[in-house]
C-alpha cells in the first residue's frame, strides 16, 4: 500500500466486519515530536488471545475466503519501516484499539494520501454504522461524528452521493491544513 489513507481504510473495515457499531478513526499530529500516529478503535466482537497472539503472522487470519490476512502486518509494517510501531489491545465482546505510530521526516514515511476520501468511502459504503473521525495536530482539533450528521440530514441517508459530495468537500475543508503538516518536516 502505497499511502497510509489505504491502510486506515482497510484496518477500519476489520471493524466493520467485527461488527462494530462505533467505530472512532484518529489521526494525531505532533511536529514538534516528529510523531504521527493513526489510531482505529472499535466496538465490536474483539478477538480472542489466541487470535491476538497471531493476528500479526501473515499466514493467519480467520477468514476462509482467503488464507493470508495482510491488513495488520502491512499496517505494521509501514509503521516499523517509518521509525515507528504498532499496538493491539483487544478485548472479547468489548472492542479493538489498533494504533500505528510513524515518525514524521522519516524517509520511508509513506504519503497520508487522500484521508477524507477515505473516511467518505467509509461512511458510504456503511451507512447504518456509525464513525468519528478526529484529526489533532499540533494542538488544533477537528472531530465529525456520523450521529451528529445523521441528525442534520433528517432523514437523508448517509449513503446518497449528494451527502458523499457534502462530507467530502466538508472534510477537505476542515482538515487539509492540519494534515498537510504531517509533510512540512
Ligand atoms: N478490529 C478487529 N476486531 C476483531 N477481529 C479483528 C479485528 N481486526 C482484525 N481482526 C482479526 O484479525 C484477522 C487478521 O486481520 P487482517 O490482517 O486485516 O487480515 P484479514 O482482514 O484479511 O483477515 C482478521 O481475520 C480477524 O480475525
Ligand atoms: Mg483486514
Amino acid at each position: 500500500m502505497q499511502e497510509l489513507s489505504m491502510n486506515l481504510l482497510d484496518i477500519a473495515q476489520n471493524s466493520v466486519a467485527a461488527g462494530s457499531k462505533l467505530t472512532e478513526i484518529t489521526v494525531l499530529i505532533d511536529t514538534a515530536r516528529r510523531s504521527l500516529v493513526l489510531r482505529i478503535a472499535d466496538c465490536g466482537k474483539g478477538m480472542s488471545e489466541e487470535t491476538l497472539r497471531r493476528v500479526t503472522d501473515p499466514f493467519y487470519t480467520t477468514r476462509t475466503t482467503r488464507k493470508v490476512g495482510l491488513g495488520l502486518p502491512l499496517f505494521r509494517e509501514a509503521a516499523e519501516t517509518a521509525g515507528g510501531k504498532m499496538t493491539i489491545r483487544s478485548k472479547e465482546g468489548v472492542g479493538t484499539t489498533v494504533e500505528a505510530s510513524f515518525e514524521l521526516g522519516n524517509i520511508d514515511l509513506p504519503p497520508l494520501g487522500d484521508v477524507p476520501g477515505s473516511i467518505v468511502n467509509l461512511v458510504q459504503c456503511n451507512p447504518e454504522l456509525d464513525f468519528i473521525f478526529r484529526v489533532e495536530s499540533d494542538g488544533e482539533t477537528f472531530c465529525m461524528d456520523t450521529r451528529e450528521i445523521r441528525g442534520i440530514l433528517q432523514g437523508v441517508p448517509l449513503s446518497s452521493p449528494e451527502v458523499a459530495l457534502f462530507l467530502r468537500e466538508y472534510l477537505e475543508e476542515h482538515t487539509e491544513n492540519l494534515l498537510k503538516r504531517s509533510n512540512l518536516i
